[in-house]
């Protein structure tokens, strides 16, 4: 390459839209409050698409508890990515997705300066335009839990977002804070996919008979009178720790489980709503200009 080339590619400013360009679906997973399974489903979703043989990128954007990584098994320290000067490369998993987290660049609570709203978006958007996420099917974003501003602000910075896929807990339904969730989804202007009503029974493992303990069909119910789709109920699952301690996402570590076919029929559920596209064709890439070399 030239030098006058060389300099273009070092300087020229990357915008959000070009490097999502490669993008299928993107998809943001919202909730009213925390602790309802969102990070859960984002993880299993993005297996159950993978077993589908589909091309899956993760963006945990949750600032206040990054769990992403632990989920899925990523042992790198986040900090190892931050080296290139070509851009940021997501971390390739075991299962083979791509994993970039928000914690990176976000401030915490040992942040020595502060920073103010606007520029935390300006940051955002800088790092959101700087990720090399190249071909994917399906971008999965699991934002921090509730409808203030920073969801909202991270939702406004990715250009083109497909729809948000709202996660609730039967418990939660009896409360005004799903509702919430699903009206501030309604005003962003980008489709509500539809619902998932995570630990909506728990199956016997004695005697195989399922229970509704808080109600049947109340997620289906308040998808209805939303009039948004019910994409499907995920049973309680006591794997589920052990699976998330283990950092394999519960679809592969027990495929035939309850849990893991719930996952999969949501993931046929988006599948049919979203507007049919070509799948992504992955590009070989043995060498590219302006990466680093180790
Ligand atoms: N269906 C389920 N059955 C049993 N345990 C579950 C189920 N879904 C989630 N959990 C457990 O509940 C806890 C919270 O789940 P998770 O971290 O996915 O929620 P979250 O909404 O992302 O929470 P946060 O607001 O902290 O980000 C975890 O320990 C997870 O293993
Ligand atoms: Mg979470």
């Amino acid at each position: 390459m030239n030098t006058e080339t060389h300099r273009k590619h070092r300087h020229a400013p990357m915008s959000i839209e070009k490097a999502m360009a490669g993008i299928k679906y993107k998809i943001a997973i919202i909730s009213g409050k925390g602790g309802v399974g969102k990070t859960s489903v984002v993880v299993n979703l993005a297996a159950a698409f993978r077993k589908k043989a589909m091309e899956v990128g993760i963006f945990d954007a949750d600032i206040h508890g990054p769990s992403v990584p632990k989920m899925v098994g990523i042992k790198t320290e986040m900090r190892d990515i931050l080296h290139g000067s070509h851009g940021l490369d997501p971390v390739l998993t075991e299962h083979g997705f791509k994993v970039m987290s928000v914690a990176l660049i976000w401030p915490t609570d040992q942040t020595p300066i502060l920073w103010r709203g606007q520029y935390k978006a300006r940051v955002l958007r800088q790092f959101l335009s700087s990720i090399k996420w190249y071909e994917l099917d399906f971008l999965l974003v699991d934002l921090p839990p509730g409808t203030g501003d920073e969801p909202i602000t991270i939702m406004k910075s990715i250009p083109g977002l497909d729809g948000m896929v709202v996660v609730t807990t039967p418990q939660e339904i009896s409360t005004i804070v799903c509702s919430k969730a699903i009206n501030a989804a309604k005003e962003l202007n980008a489709p509500i996919i539809g619902l998932i009503e995570n630990m909506n029974a728990y199956r016997c493992p004695d005697c195989g008979r399922v229970e509704y303990l808080f109600g049947k069909a109340k997620g289906e119910n308040l998808a209805k009178a939303f009039k948004i789709p019910f994409l499907g109920g995920i049973p309680l699952d006591s794997q589920y720790s052990e699976a998330a301690d283990e950092g394999t996402p519960i679809v592969f570590k027990y495929p035939d489980s309850l849990t893991s076919q719930a996952m999969l029929k949501i993931a046929d559920e988006i599948i049919k709503i979203l507007p049919p596209r070509e799948k992504v064709v992955v590009k070989e890439r043995p060498w590219e200009e302006g990466r680093d070399h180790p």
